[in-house]
């Protein structure tokens, strides 16, 4: 238990006493919101991500993530195919299909798909925007240019049939991009789940994408700037994944 906790145990004891995660996270303010119902909030990831989803501000900003804004040129095909998963309200997806890509994006949240939609038209953005659970979802096998998978935590028995699905979908010698929190994140405030099941490390994605060749893969710090829920000094593991041909 942290401080945060504290501050607000009554509404804490009020959120666990039957109140719905998007009632329980209206009591409290955004700082104690990140810590407080963390294991509510995770066994229902879809009313999470449509409660964050459903703030007026982009929570994780408007411009594209820093690494897959660098990597995606270097290392994706000019105007290829290229696989989000876990997109949220597009931010990613957008901007590699203003690039000249041809996007395919698929995200859990309905709140978050829908905003996406509505952005892409607005901006007279084509890409195909869909909403499914990735654990259901019928993952094409060999389709892809690039998939890109970006601050998509997920818990081991999801990683486990998801990491893998990624690299399927890759047609052989695509390339996955990837980058996520780890568990040193624990120590900052600046975004990311706050239990280490659900963080990575190098190895755990090296092991992961074991069948792939390993371009680069890092843990680093490094100052996010994306929004309101990612800002601050974090520890990151980011990497380079090519299917085998
Ligand atoms: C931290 S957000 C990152 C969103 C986006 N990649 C970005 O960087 O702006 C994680 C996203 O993964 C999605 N997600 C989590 N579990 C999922 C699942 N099982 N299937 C599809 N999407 C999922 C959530 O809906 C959420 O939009």
């Amino acid at each position: 238990m942290n401080s945060y906790l504290t501050a607000c145990d009554k509404n804490c004891k009020k959120a666990r006493s039957g109140k719905t995660v998007a009632e329980s996270t209206r009591m409290v303010d955004h700082r104690e919101e990140i810590d407080i119902v963390a294991t509510d909030k995770w066994a229902n990831p879809q009313a999470m991500w449509d409660q964050r989803y459903s703030e007026p501000e982009p929570v994780y900003g408007t411009r594209p993530n820093v690494y897959l804004e660098k990597q995606a040129m270097l290392h994706f095909k000019r105007g290829g195919k290229i696989l989000m998963p876990g997109d949220g309200y597009g931010r990613n997806g957008h901007w590699l299909a203003r690039q000249g890509f041809a996007v395919h994006t698929v995200d859990l949240s309905p709140v978050g798909v829908q905003r996406s939609r509505k952005n892409a038209q607005d901006a007279r953005l084509a890409l195909k925007i869909e909403q499914a659970d990735l654990m259901t979802w019928d993952w094409p096998v060999a389709e892809y240019d690039g998939v890109a998978a970006i601050f998509l935590h997920l818990p081991p028995e999801m990683r486990a049939k998801i990491h893998p699905a990624m690299l399927r979908a890759l047609k052989p010698g695509g390339i996955l991009i990837f980058e996520a929190f780890t568990p040193e994140q624990l120590q900052f405030h600046s975004g990311g789940p706050k239990d280490a099941a659900l963080l990575y490390t190098a190895e755990v994605l090296r092991s992961d994408f074991t069948t792939a060749e390993v371009l680069e893969l890092e843990e680093v710090r490094v100052h996010v700037d994306e929004g309101p829920k990612h800002s601050g000094m974090s520890a990151v593991v980011h990497g380079i994944f090519r299917a085998r041909q």
